[in-house]
């Protein structure tokens, strides 16, 4: 037989020669939620393995990661009931909970990339990324409170922020207004393509962030739809997002891949709460090898393209790794 690709299999050594994508903890990034209170970590029912943290043990599993070579964190803040409200005023405090965690962050490793999420959902009592306005979510009033709310976050420290809202123009609004307060090397990370997934599910346990009413499929990509991913990654670029974002991953690897063919930026993958509790639910019945499954999961988003990973298996993928 002249062509035998098996060949190119038969050993672990051949294999380690012939491998086309690899993954590394450079490209990981870990989400962490984050609380009030201080010694805290409030375990999330649907996400084994995560807790809401307060400060001082976020500060110490950001130190872990950052010592498995971790690239950065991405940080969602839980919001007591109380201080939410229609327009999420606490976002851009300078002493709001996320800004004080950055801070903490920072201070403790300079070294960790922070990366902060840019939307309302958090904050808002509506549970939606924009401002519900007569039953609709009203755009062009939500792009001045996104763009204080990324200056505060700027300004407690972040690297990158990461509009997650899908406001059409928030990109641009972002950047001027990070400009002119003279953050000129905070870079935006956009969520470009970020679809209306029933996968957000255990996120929004976490922050108990889901919409008081109705959905988020006014704002959030409709996931039939691809050609509509390049006309919204043909406008981050335009406005200035320094890289592109694709969420979730897996059930849209074919984005991941029409993005690193149709852009220069970075991609980056979200391998979402959904996907990250399907594998624990399944492993916990024995149904699933929790560790094998999620390497491939994540070098399947390498493979497809994605130059950066946000996965809540980041550090157990680290350890991984280093053990080889
Ligand atoms: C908030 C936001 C969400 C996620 C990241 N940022 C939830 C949503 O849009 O409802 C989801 C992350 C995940 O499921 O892991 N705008």
């Amino acid at each position: 037989m002249l062509q035998r690709p098996r060949r190119l299999r038969a050993s672990e050594g051949i294999r380690r020669l012939a491998r086309e994508t690899r993954l590394s903890t450079d490209d990981l990034v870990l989400p962490l939620f984050v609380r009030e209170g201080e010694g805290q970590a409030d375990p999330i029912e649907s996400m084994p393995g995560h807790a809401r943290l307060s400060i001082d043990r976020l500060v110490e599993t950001a130190r872990g990661a950052a010592s498995l070579g971790i690239g950065g964190v991405a940080l969602f803040p839980v919001i007591d009931e109380a201080d939410k409200d229609p327009r999420g005023s606490v976002s851009s405090k300078p002493d709001g909970l996320l800004q004080r965690a950055v801070r903490a962050l920072k201070q403790a490793l300079p070294q960790m990339i922070v990366i902060t999420d840019v939307a309302l959902d958090p904050y808002s009592s509506d549970g939606h990324d924009g401002v519900l306005l007569d039953g609709r979510i009203d755009n062009d009033q939500t792009l001045p409170i996104l763009a204080d709310m990324a200056v505060a976050q700027a300004e407690a420290g972040a690297d990158i922020v990461a509009p997650s809202d899908m406001m059409d123009g928030r990109v641009r609004a972002i950047r001027e207004a990070l400009d002119a307060a003279g953050h000129l090397d905070v870079a935006i990370g956009s969520y470009c393509a970020k679809y209306a997934s029933a996968f957000y599910g255990p996120f929004r346990e976490a922050l108990d962030s889901a919409p008081r009413a109705g959905d988020k499929k006014t704002y959030q990509m409709d996931p039939a739809n691809a050609r509509e991913a390049l006309r919204e990654l043909a406008l981050d670029e335009a406005e200035g997002a320094d890289w592109v974002m694709v969420k979730p991953g897996l059930p849209y690897l074919d984005l991941i891949r029409a993005f690193r063919e149709h852009t220069s930026l970075p991609v980056a993958a979200y391998h979402v709460s959904g996907e990250y509790a399907m594998l624990r639910a399944a492993a916990e019945r024995g149904w699933l090898d929790y560790d094998a499954c999620l390497l491939e999961s994540l070098t399947a988003l390498r493979r497809a393209g994605a130059d950066v990973i946000f996965s809540y298996g980041a550090l157990d993928a680290a350890r991984l790794l280093a053990a080889g």
